[in-house]
């Protein structure tokens, strides 16, 4: 196997995919059972591999619905429609004989068959275009969930860049449709994921909202640096016939923080250019080049922050990100003092920065080495 294959930027799938196994477990025991699952992590965590890796497992029929480009109900209601008739031709198949659900279920939607397809394939339209989105969403999930109970099938839908639908001013109706079936659900697992961990939780754990108490929740953290190590050292074996040195290992996991994305960007830039075992100069080399490919995107956006909000971000890059409340942090990062909280809430509502335990981390690493003073 070309070694390249093992750190991709995109999806990880089989020998590129590191542990996980806790996850896995969990995901996995959650559609077995039936419950629905609330998936947060920043982007690029791995939230999509995880998911696909256990579909791969369970063999399970899925579709991926995806709000990124929802702007409006009406958006939504189109995507999640497409998904839903997608799903029910994954999992259903031909649903010929299950007019008499069809009949039952779909009060507002209108259930059109293509014959002439194998399956015969099922489109769900709107009786009228001026209905209402979230009525209609619901009834897909219901026609949904009814076609795999009479088939005896289980199926998975997993929604991301769900924080899209909370973003919407009529949203509300949507999640409050989309609880309303998913409550009752058997056969139908429902995954919630999305890349923006503040508006997703407060979607799902703030008792106001329709979707609170609704799912279990998997957290997924950066990858241990043990499992990384097993990992990368495979591939260093297959490339070089040996383990990478303890600093150049230690090196990866020092500029990267066991940012997953990162990792593969730094070691896809490393396997491939050594033809020898590399050495902390190759290391940094491979570093250097990839901050000089990032600079030019991230320093965009680190320019559209307010002031107060690039100040906190290069101290957090110089400094760490520990106490951050005290006098001399106001005034090294030249803030208000009591502008530093405000600065804070905004970073991390647009995820520039994470709260573990008492620390804020910058989510990106490379803003370290683009923002440091030194
Ligand atoms: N378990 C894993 N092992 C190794 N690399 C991973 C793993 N999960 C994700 N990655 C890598 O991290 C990056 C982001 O993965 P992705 O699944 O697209 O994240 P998300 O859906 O959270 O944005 C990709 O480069 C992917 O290859
Ligand atoms: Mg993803």
């Amino acid at each position: 196997m070309r070694t390249r294959r093992l750190f991709p930027l995109g999806k990880a799938y089989g020998e590129a995919f590191c542990n996980r196994q806790i996850e896995t477990q969990k995901l996995m025991g959650h559609i077995e059972s039936g419950k629905h699952t609330f998936l947060v992590a920043p982007r690029r965590y791995g939230k999509s591999s995880l998911c696909e890796n256990v579909f791969l497992q369970l063999n399970c029929a899925w579709s991926k619905i995806d709000f990124y480009i929802a702007v409006t109900e009406k958006d939504a209601e189109r995507i999640l429609l497409n998904g839903v008739t997608e799903l029910i031709g994954k999992s259903v198949g031909s649903v010929e004989k299950l007019g008499h659900i069809l009949k039952k279920y779909a009060q507002r939607l209108r259930p059109k068959l293509t014959v002439g397809t194998d399956p015969v394939k099922l489109e769900l339209s709107l009786a009228e275009e001026n209905s209402s989105p979230a009525e209609n969403i619901a009834e897909a999930l219901l026609i949904l969930e009814h076609l795999l109970r009479e088939k005896q099938q289980q199926a998975v839908l997993l929604l991301d860049e769900f924080q899209e639908i909370g973003n919407m001013p009529e949203g509300r109706g949507i999640e409050g449709a989309i609880r309303h079936v998913a409550q009752e659900t058997q056969n139908l697992s429902i995954i919630f994921c999305g890349s923006n961990p503040h508006l997703l939780k407060a979607m799902f754990e703030d008792e106001r909202r329709p979707l609170y108490k609704l799912c279990r929740k998997i957290v997924l953290n950066r990858i241990d640096e043990a499992h990384y190590q097993a990992h990368i050292n495979r591939a260093a074996q297959i490339k070089w016939g040996q383990n990478l040195s303890t600093d150049v290992f230690a090196g990866i996991m020092s500029y990267t923080e066991r940012h997953p994305y990162y990792v593969n960007y730094l070691c896809d830039e490393l396997f491939s250019e050594c033809a020898l075992l590399p050495t902390s100069a190759d290391l940094l080399n491979a570093w250097e080049l990839l901050i000089e490919e990032e600079q030019s995107d991230l320093m965009k956006d680190f320019a559209s922050l307010p002031n107060n909000q690039r100040k906190l971000m290069r101290y957090i890059a110089n400094h760490d990100g520990q106490a951050l409340y005290g006098n001399d942090v106001a005034k090294k990062a030249d803030l208000p003092g009591n502008s530093i909280s405000r600065a804070l809430s905004g970073l991390i509502e647009k995820d520039y920065i994470e709260k573990i335990a008492e620390n804020y981390r910058l989510i990106v690493p490379a803003y370290k080495s683009l923002l440091s003073e030194k």
